[in-house]
């Protein structure tokens, strides 16, 4: 089975290589996604990217995704924080999600450590850099592989108990 996910920017990492690079590094988003491809072939995965700086954008892309892929590796970028919408979209849709970050939001400013997105994903991978997002991938391919998720999965299938979540993220 080929299993199909899709990759999720939010807003201003479309600047990667430019911004901060300090904090996030000199590659640009493209070569982070390029580092996913090899871990997606060697699995049989395809995936795909989609960045935006608006998040009604993102959510319906989540909302496109449900019936049209496995999973998503998702970084929210600052509406990790704050965006309750976000975070009602993947749960809404009930596809694995792995939430990734560049930088390891836990030790930056307190109103980074907090992600409103984690309890609604199988797992938080955070302060890796690029490979935030190749483990992430891995991580959900892992999932996708051991739990039988489907495409059009009904609306609570794939929901981790908060039980199964905290095993999970062990
Ligand atoms: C980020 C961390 C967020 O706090 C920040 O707003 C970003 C990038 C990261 O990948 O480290 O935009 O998600």
């Amino acid at each position: 089975m080929t299993i199909h996910v899709l990759v999720l920017d939010g807003p201003n990492l479309n600047l990667l290589g430019i911004r901060e690079p300090t904090l996030y590094g000199h590659e640009t988003l493209a070569q982070v996604h390029a580092k996913m491809r090899p871990v997606a072939q060697a699995r049989g995965a395809k995936l795909r990217f989609l960045q935006s700086n608006h998040e009604g954008a993102l959510i319906d892309a989540i909302h496109a995704a449900r019936t049209r892929v496995h999973g998503l590796v998702i970084n929210p970028g600052a509406l990790t924080h704050y965006s309750y919408a976000l975070r009602d979209a993947i749960a809404a849709v009930s596809l694995p999600a792995v939430e990734v970050h560049l930088s390891d939001i836990k030790k930056r400013e307190p109103f980074r450590r907090h992600s409103v997105i984690k309890d609604v994903c199988v797992a938080q991978i955070s302060g890796l850099g690029a490979a935030s997002y190749t483990m992430g991938l891995s991580h959900l391919l892992d999932y996708v592989a051991s739990h039988d998720v489907a495409t059009s999965a009904p609306p609570t299938a794939h929901k981790p108990t908060p039980k199964r979540r905290a095993q999970e993220k062990r």
